[in-house]
């Protein structure tokens, strides 16, 4: 049985709390997502804390943003750890993405579209005029001609994103909630079985897994859910 395309972030306080959690959804899904308070609280060493003994893919949520050599370099002091996945902003620019992918051939970088937090009055504030699924659409393509094979998006541009981009690129999305749980802080969301249908490849799913009593129990079930739709 192949493990479900979740990435379980690990949004946790404290290192032992991301390992227990990690250990504890391992068997079910294919990633664990380290983001950046984690990384900047204890360093490289969480990784290895939390990929254990399983192998499981690590996903590293550095959200990497400035000039193209400094990401560069950035990228480079990432790679010994051997992430899957690694993230760069979409705004950061061609050269800068590119830079990225030069830089570490063995990870997949995912350029983050933009952020699902930031509201259309908030674009149009930045400068960002018309739909954000239009500006959406643009840094997709954009960071694609870049080199980039994953982009990051909501849920609910997925399917707008997967149209634009063709079928070979990794669409991630974070925002998703299984039916009955609390959206919390997250705006624009969709369930884990709408987001496959919709085109995603890969679900970050974080509170909805790691706030419940059971996250081993938990991610199962999604898991078992998602295999309804994309039978392994
Ligand atoms: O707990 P929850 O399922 O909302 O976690 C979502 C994860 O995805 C968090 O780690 C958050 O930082 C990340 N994320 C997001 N929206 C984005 C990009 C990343 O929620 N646009």
């Amino acid at each position: 049985m192949t493990s479900a395309p979740i990435a379980v972030a690990l949004d946790a306080p404290d290192l032992e709390t991301a390992a227990r959690w990690a250990a504890a959804v391992t068997p079910h899904v294919s990633t664990v997502k380290v983001g950046l308070e984690l990384y900047l609280r204890y360093g490289p060493d969480v990784i290895a804390s939390v990929r254990g003994a399983t192998g499981v893919q690590v996903f590293l949520d550095l959200k990497l943003h400035d000039i193209p050599n400094t990401v560069a370099g950035a990228a480079r002091a990432v790679a010994r750890l051997k992430p899957a996945i690694l993230t760069v902003h979409a705004a950061g620019g061609r050269a800068m993405i590119q830079a990225a992918v030069d830089a570490v051939p063995n990870t997949c970088i995912a350029a983050v579209t933009a952020l699902t937090s930031l509201s259309e009055d908030d674009l149009e504030r930045l400068g960002v005029r018309g739909p954000s699924g239009d500006a959406v659409r643009r840094l997709a393509v954009e960071a694609v001609g870049a080199g980039a094979r994953a982009l990051v998006c909501s849920p609910r541009e997925v399917a707008a994103v997967r149209a634009e981009v063709g079928p070979d690129i990794t669409l991630i999305t974070p925002g998703v909630r299984p039916v009955g749980s609390d959206t919390q802080d997250q705006a624009r969301v969709a369930t884990p079985e709408q987001a496959i249908a919709d085109g995603a490849d890969l679900l970050v799913i974080g509170r909805p897994i790691t706030g419940s009593a059971d996250p081993g129990a938990t991610a199962a079930g999604i898991a078992a859910a998602l295999r309804r739709v994309v039978p392994s």
